[in-house]
């Protein structure tokens, strides 16, 4: 298969589908957006698609044309995301983002296990499941414990695990990438060794910083429940989708008396959320079939996964090791990056620290010189990840497979400037 970059005018193509590319409507100026960790490039489709359902004054669930129309919407939604997600049972639904849909998730699966369980989880983890895992145990009155992940890899595997599930283990969470290593997990492994262990186990996992990078597939993790913000993966903000297994569908929840059985969405939709996300799932297809014209629906999706991974490799390769005349980071003897150089596990994510100069500043210099970064601080979101290794902060530079390799020798060369 060919690459994104190896494809003529496929980089300009996919650019053009995304709002403010290379353009800050706010700062009025030009810049490189290396913060998509942050929050992703959103599509022109889903800003089109947000603005006419927002105008909109039906409702669902009534007996008129457009009533009808509106439930369509999220009905293909659904079934869009399910093909996204290679979801075949269990159901899609939104929440108010993904940070409630895990606590939803966790706190129901908790406090509908047996009392003398335990829930497990992992150091990696962002704390919108830490912190759940830790309440809803503390709750239940049940012990919560942690793998501890590698400080050297930047993730956390399957021996990790095994030091804390037992057969009692009622609860586990898992995530798929940190949005502070960039380092993926390698979830199915992980879940097939704690099924192994606990069969009973709800699983449920983070996939809030791994959804942009494609290769998406619950079928084949064996787990219950799984949470994405769309406004991570070319979306927008102001929701988020979870998707739950049958078995997590049917265990206790919040829900209206005597409503529809299985119904965890409380309270009337946002159509136009649900339309946004169909539109994500046809840029995935529209990308993939640029690689897979014939493939189904699904290879198209997995065809685009692989394009994206390839693309990024190319981005962080080219940052780490330098592009043309440009020198990488490993050629700046004061740059110091997480989770080492040629890891398999990154995605599109390097966070780096310097010896001499603070994150904030290194931010702040490339900020001067149109390239948008992140400080991350070892507070409540990154210290489990920048404690361990002694660090104060980094500086995490996240790519997506629409930014180019000029904008990393941008990057390259403004850090140079400071050699
Ligand atoms: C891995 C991970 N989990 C959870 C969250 C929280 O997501 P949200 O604020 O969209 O709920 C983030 C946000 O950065 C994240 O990267």
């Amino acid at each position: 298969m060919s690459t994104i970059a190896q494809t003529p005018g496929l980089l300009k193509a996919i650019r053009d589908r995304f709002a403010h590319v290379d353009y800050c409507p706010l700062e009025e100026k030009s810049r490189v957006f290396f913060e998509n960790a942050g929050g992703a490039l959103t599509l022109k489709r889903v800003g089109e698609i947000s603005a006419h359902y927002a105008t909109i004054p039906d409702n669902q669930g009534r007996a008129n044309e457009a009533s009808k129309a509106l439930v369509n919407v999220i009905n293909k939604a659904r079934a869009d995301a399910a093909i996204l997600l290679n979801a075949k049972s269990g159901q899609i639904f939104v929440g108010e983002s993904g940070t409630e849909l895990l606590f939803r998730m966790i706190r129901n699966a908790v406090l509908s296990a047996k009392p003398e369980g335990n829930v497990v989880g992992s150091t990696l983890e962002h704390p919108a499941t830490r912190s759940a895992a830790k309440r809803w145990a503390g709750v239940a009155k049940v012990p919560h414990h942690l793998a501890i992940h590698n400080d050297d890899t930047g993730t956390v595997t399957v021996a990790d695990y095994d030091r804390v599930v037992t057969p009692w283990t009622t609860v586990a969470t898992i995530i798929h990438t940190s949005p502070v290593t960039g380092m993926s997990v390698d979830v199915k492994a992980i879940a097939a060794f704690i099924r192994s262990r606990a069969p009973e186990c709800m699983i449920i996992v983070d996939g809030i910083q791994h959804a942009a990078h494609g290769d998406l597939d619950i079928d084949a993790y064996d787990i219950d429940g799984y949470a994405i913000s769309p406004y991570k993966v070319f979306s927008r903000h102001g929701y988020g989708i979870g998707w739950i297994s049958d078995k997590l569908t049917m265990r206790a929840h919040d829900e209206l008396d005597k409503g529809p059985a299985g119904n965890w969405e409380l309270g009337t939709r946002d159509t136009g959320a649900y339309a946004t996300f169909s539109a994500v799932v046809e840029y995935f297809e529209w990308l993939g079939s640029q690689f897979e014209p014939d493939g189904s629906r699904r290879q198209k999706i997995i065809a685009a996964g692989k394009a994206i991974k390839a693309q990024e490799h190319a981005l962080t390769h080219a940052m780490l090791h330098g592009a043309d005349n440009c020198p990488g980071l490993i050629d700046m003897p004061d740059i110091n990056v997480i989770g080492g150089i040629d890891n398999p596990h990154r995605e599109g994510l390097v966070a780096l620290t310097h010896d001499n100069i603070s994150a904030a500043e290194l931010v702040e210099h490339l900020n001067q010189r149109g390239i948008r970064t992140h400080v991350r601080k070892a507070d409540h979101y990154s210290g489990n990840i920048l404690d361990p290794l002694g660090l104060d902060s980094c500086v995490r530079v996240s790519m997506c497979h629409y930014n180019s390799i000029d904008e990393v020798k941008q990057f390259l060369v403004a850090l140079n400037e400071l050699q």
